[in-house]
């Protein structure tokens, strides 16, 4: 079997076709550079670049398999949570191909994509315990099953790449921040600020990193005269302590929560015996080498997915189209986009419910 699937929630336009022995055949990824300018995602712009670009998008993906559209068995889009505008255009050029070729439409939740992205290049079962960290999102999920999730945490207020985003937009580094904050805390000093852990006793596996930005702020305002931000000067070395420093905070929040996370994973399922990180923020090497030994220290496996498909990509799509299509979960073609659709909102439908079958 094979399945296509379409990106464009937020600010890359992308496209894969995989296939049910877990080889990626074809994909492509388009990173809209427009936004740089304006640190951070513009909705307007990125819908427009969506449109523009899909058909050659969608295009090289089929030169690069060798295929045709004829012989890919369904058509998935990521169809929410996001940006409305660019998610319509990706499940309208999916449900067109879907009716014209008549084989099914799979409605894909982004999220669903980043958290079984492990799944096709790692042997991870469910359940399994998720990080999922990316720029609209972080939560600590018991992944069960396709469309069978529990939330066990999520944050109160900013997500992690939110976070890392704005706290290189304060410190003018650019957009987007993680990779470019990641480059500089490995020259800085880690323990040189010392930055809160939010809600490390609120008993429960929430986040909050809202606080952390405000105390960051406050480090930078005081660089300046007159405690304006605007006028803050920070040597480089000052810029990449505050970065390294930043970076640990977070870190070692995500761990705190996990560690309880680990617990209740483990109390509920004995037999459940991998951690996995993903979403953009998984691209963090730094991440990835603390939860690896977090997870060895607790007797789980660690797996994340290759750092290309940590941020949004088609594969990940494609290949969550491909478990819900092996398991029959198609959806009607007047399936509505939702800019709003909460994992564990996505409880399994029967097998083989309405849609349009080859
Ligand atoms: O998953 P993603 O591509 O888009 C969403 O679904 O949100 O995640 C993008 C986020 C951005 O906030 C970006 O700064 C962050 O992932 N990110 C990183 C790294 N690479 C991307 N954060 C920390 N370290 C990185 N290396
Ligand atoms: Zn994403």
């Amino acid at each position: 079997m094979k399945v296509l699937g379409i990106e464009s929630s937020c600010d890359e336009t992308a496209a894969a076709i995989v296939n049910d022995k877990k080889e990626i055949l074809g994909e492509c990824v388009l990173t809209q550079l427009e936004h740089k300018i304006y640190g951070g995602v513009v909705p307007e712009i990125a819908a427009r670049s969506h449109l523009e670009h899909m058909d050659e998008i969608l295009e090289e993906t089929f030169k690069k398999s060798g295929l045709s559209p004829c012989d890919i068995d369904a058509v998935a889009a990521a169809s929410g949570p996001g940006l409305i505008g660019g998610v319509v255009i990706g499940v309208m050029a999916a449900k067109a191909l879907a009716l014209a070729l008549n084989k099914p439409f799979i409605a894909v939740n982004h999220l669903e994509g980043h958290a079984l992205a492990a799944r096709l290049t790692s042997d991870v079962e469910y359940p399994y315990l998720l990080l999922l960290v990316s720029g609209g999102h972080c939560q600590i999920l018991i992944v069960k099953g396709v469309g069978n999730f529990e939330r066990l945490g999520t944050t109160i207020d900013d997500a992690a790449g939110e976070a890392f985003d704005k706290v290189a937009k304060m410190l003018n580094l650019g957009y987007p921040g993680g990779p470019i904050i990641e480059k500089m805390a490995a020259l800085g000093d880690e323990n040189r600020f010392v930055l809160p852990r939010p809600l490390q006793n609120s008993g429960d596996c929430n986040l909050s990193f809202s606080g952390l930005k405000t105390a960051v702020r406050k480090i930078i305002e005081s660089y300046s005269p007159d405690n304006n931000i605007e006028h803050a000067i920070l040597r480089k070395k000052d810029a990449a302590d505050i970065c390294a420093s930043f970076q640990l905070a977070v870190t070692e929040s995500l761990i705190h929560k996990l560690q309880k996370a680990i617990v209740i994973f483990k109390t509920k399922y004995p037999h459940g015996k991998d951690l996995v990180v993903s979403g953009g923020v998984a691209a963090n090497t730094y991440l990835r080498d603390r939860l690896k030994f977090l997870a060895e220290t607790e007797g789980l496996s660690f797996s994340a997915p290759p750092i290309r498909f940590c941020t949004d990509n088609g594969v990940m799509i494609a290949w969550a189209g491909m478990e819900r299509a092996l398991k029959g979960l198609y959806d009607d073609l007047n399936f509505k986009p939702r800019p709003r659709w909460p994992l564990d909102a996505n409880a399994p439908k029967a097998a083989g419910a309405g849609g349009v079958k080859a």
